[in-house]
């Protein structure tokens, strides 16, 4: 007897399920456990995964309205890129010839430059350009395999424009196939009226833009809201940084932290003391905060294309983190400063070079553990039962080829919530 179901990938050479460990993520060197089925198939209804397994079995089981053949390709869930600032206006090529010639980021920065151009940009763009402009890279992200996608504010640095840039996530989220994960970031940068008091905009995002931000999330926003800071010398200290976390938390907040990019000011323990759901950047971080990491169920957050984009030398020291225990996961970090990209495949091509980690551990990295990095793993980032269908058909014939293989895009078919939302072999978006 043949079920009827929605949707049933068969002839999948490779299939990577990915599984969660004990509802959580794969944690220290247990990263990289795969789940590999060959001959499989997936079969899918109303958006969720209600079977995985052998591809005879399955289509003497189950006939599906819509039948999609893999051609004995690999399959995997959809990415997903737990760290972006997508949501922007303008960009700064001019900052990048400046770097390439010598200058540094925080040069640039505290000459005026940096995350303070942009937010001079995205103050000035009404938010159906903001939209506009930001709809374009979650397009490229679709078209590369990624699925959801966590998006920062932190280029209003004043309330209406915090406000506006939650605006856009949320329509964007409403209109895009990409799931959209909403993060505050109202501490991202000090903006130039409060150059000289630090504290005073300490102050106005602890007792004005959280306020608002709160408000805004009752009335419009049903999943869980992240606050993160930017931790770092230039930035916030340790101190300011506990300070709006801490704010943040009172109003049921979740917390991730900007740390250890530049310098080490401890912001990594701060975050597991705090039990924020992330740690971001990790680059510098001390042992002590390592082993702090470690114990802790905060998410380490890796973003190689950040040193990759400012030409830096160092990345994060990822087997340390691992020797910890730490839970690894890795982000694009998609800004137009530090790194432009949108693609985690190029994410995982740096991350097996520079963080040496296993092709196997960039993708679970890339998978299960971005979705735990930002409270989805229950959800998306793995192929388990249960589980909404998301799915990338890669062009390829096993997972290795994913960051073996760099510079071009391997993606042949994105499946969203169990519907082809992207197909090469169509010329694209559909
Ligand atoms: O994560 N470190 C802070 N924020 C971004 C850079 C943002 C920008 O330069 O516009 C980052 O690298
Ligand atoms: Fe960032």
């Amino acid at each position: 007897m043949n079920e009827k179901i929605d949707l049933l990938i068969h002839n999948i050479g490779q299939l990577c399920i990915i599984p969660a460990h004990d509802h959580g993520p794969q944690r220290g060197h247990d990263l990289g456990d795969l789940g590999i089925l060959t001959g499989a198939a997936v079969a899918v209804d109303n958006g969720v995964i209600i079977a995985v397994g052998d591809g005879v079995t399955l289509r003497r089981t189950y006939s599906g309205t819509v039948t999609l053949d893999a051609g004995g390709r690999l399959v995997t869930p959809g990415l997903v890129d737990p760290h972006t600032h997508v949501i922007w206006a303008g960009e700064r090529s001019g900052e990048f010839e400046q770097r390439i010639a010598g200058a540094t980021y925080q040069e640039i920065m505290a000459a005026g430059g940096g995350i303070n151009r942009t937010m001079q940009a995205t103050r000035a763009a009404d938010l159906n350009t903001l939209i506009e402009q930001s709809k374009r890279r979650l397009n490229t992200m679709l078209a590369h395999g990624t699925t959801t996608v966590e998006c920062k504010t932190g280029y209003g640095l004043n309330t209406a424009t915090e406000i506006a840039m939650l605006n856009a996530i949320a329509l964007l989220d409403m209109e895009h196939p990409v799931d959209l994960v909403a993060t505050f970031l109202g501490a991202h940068a000090v903006p130039p009226e409060y150059a000289d008091d630090i504290d005073g905009y300490v102050d106005l995002v602890i007792d004005e833009m959280l306020p608002a931000v709160a408000a805004w999330w009752d009335e419009n926003w049903p999943d869980i809201l992240f606050c993160d800071v930017f931790c770092e010398v230039g930035a916030f200290d340790l101190a300011q940084t506990r300070r709006i976390l801490e704010a943040a938390q009172s109003y049921g907040m979740a917390l991730k932290v900007h740390v250890d990019e530049f310098e080490p000011l401890g912001g990594t323990r701060l975050a597991a003391e705090l039990g924020a759901v992330s740690a971001d950047h990790i680059v510098v971080t001390s042992d002590e905060d390592i082993r702090a990491l470690g114990q802790s169920d905060t998410i380490a957050v890796s973003l190689p294309p950040t040193p990759f984009g400012l030409a830096h030398t160092a990345y994060t020291p990822a087997q340390r983190f691992l020797d910890a225990d730490a839970a690894l996961a890795i982000a694009t970090d998609c800004n137009p400063g530090t790194g432009w990209n949108e693609n985690m495949q190029f994410v995982m091509a740096l991350a097996t070079r520079y963080l040496r980690l296993t092709p196997a551990q960039a993708l679970a990295a890339a998978t299960i553990n971005a979705a735990y990095a930002i409270r989805r793993g229950d959800l998306v980032g793995s192929l388990e039962t249960g589980k909404q269908a998301d799915l990338v058909i890669w062009d390829v014939p096993g997972y290795q080829h994913l960051s073996y293989r760099f510079g071009a895009n391997m993606v042949q078919t994105v499946i969203k919530k169990g519907q082809v939302v992207y197909g090469a072999q169509w010329g694209g978006t559909l």
